[in-house]
């Protein structure tokens, strides 16, 4: 598949740019939909465009959770910043943990996510087996004494598809499958529990499945907004209920029962622990790497 490197690289600069930002303004019991806001607000300033919801996931919620457009959470705990760019398809994913409780425990388990990205970062490169980016992650996770979420997983990334071909493991899956030249995310998520996570609520997040034709004229205005604007990547309720006020809650409601859209729910950690996670997008070239969110 051609790619165009230019988008990819400067997708991956404005999220690292949106990352920075958001470190820096980032504050215990700041509203969620504050924090969701002005980073979505930040990407459109410089050129970019969201790739999917920002999810900012508290404690034992491990991902997925964004926040609805009355949402009344707060930042707390130990919170997961995971949100994507990209410009015209070309997607940049990045996602860093910060503890807002000054608790040591806390610190650990968001460092283990570090450094096991950095650990899988040296490990990736063309033609190097899945296994063994999933080895250096669980390799770092049990030097700090936690485990990895092992149903989790980092995935490789084509134009306007953000899973897509393989998924990188967290923990040596046996898999011999070669990287080959292209883009990934790698996304190390580290827990004090049994490392492994369940569907919870749904989360407000949806995905474009068919273009089947809906009868009534609200769930047509959406589902036609959906195409032009978000294609196949993920969108969610707020942003939609931004453009068409809460009738289109009634209109995303119709499109999900018309089979239209997958809904993702929130992914919650099995044993209810904590959870810290990381995460760069990666270019694989024939003879290097590029962090593009580093
Ligand atoms: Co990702």
């Amino acid at each position: 598949m051609e790619i165009d490197k230019e988008k990819i690289l400067k997708a991956g600069k404005i999220a690292s740019e949106v990352r920075e930002y958001a470190r820096e303004f980032i504050k215990k019991n700041m509203p969620l939909i504050e924090i969701a806001n002005r980073m979505e607000e930040k990407i459109l300033g410089l050129q970019g465009k969201p790739a999917f919801p920002t999810c900012l996931s508290i404690d034992s919620t491990a991902a997925h959770a964004t926040p609805s457009y009355n949402d009344s959470r707060i930042a707390r705990g130990i919170l997961k910043i995971d949100f994507g760019v990209h410009i015209d398809g070309w997607i940049a994913d990045t996602a860093f943990s910060i503890d807002l409780e000054d608790l040591e425990e806390n610190k650990k388990i968001i460092r283990a996510s570090e450094k096991a990205l950095e650990a899988a970062i040296k490990t990736i490169k063309k033609n190097v087996q899945l296994k063994e980016i999933g080895k250096a992650i669980s390799r770092e996770m049990e030097l700090l004494n936690l485990n990895p979420i092992t149903n989790l997983s980092g995935h490789g990334i084509d134009r306007w598809i953000l899973h897509s071909r393989v998924s990188i493991p967290n923990h040596d899956n046996k898999s011999m499958i070669l990287i080959e030249e292209g883009l990934y995310a790698i996304e190390p998520f580290a827990t004090t529990g049994i490392g492994s996570v369940h569907d919870g609520k749904p989360s407000g997040i949806f995905r474009l499945e068919n273009e089947r034709n809906v009868r009534s004229l609200i769930a047509r205005e959406v589902l036609e907004f959906i195409i032009k604007e978000y294609q196949t990547l993920p969108f969610c309720s707020r942003w939609l209920v931004k453009k068409f006020g809460t009738k289109a809650l009634i209109g995303l409601k119709q499109l999900e029962e018309n089979g239209n859209l997958h809904s993702y729910a929130e992914l919650i950690e099995s044993s209810n622990s904590l959870v810290a996670q990381t995460e760069h997008t990666i270019l694989v070239e024939k003879n290097g790497i590029i962090v593009t969110t580093e």
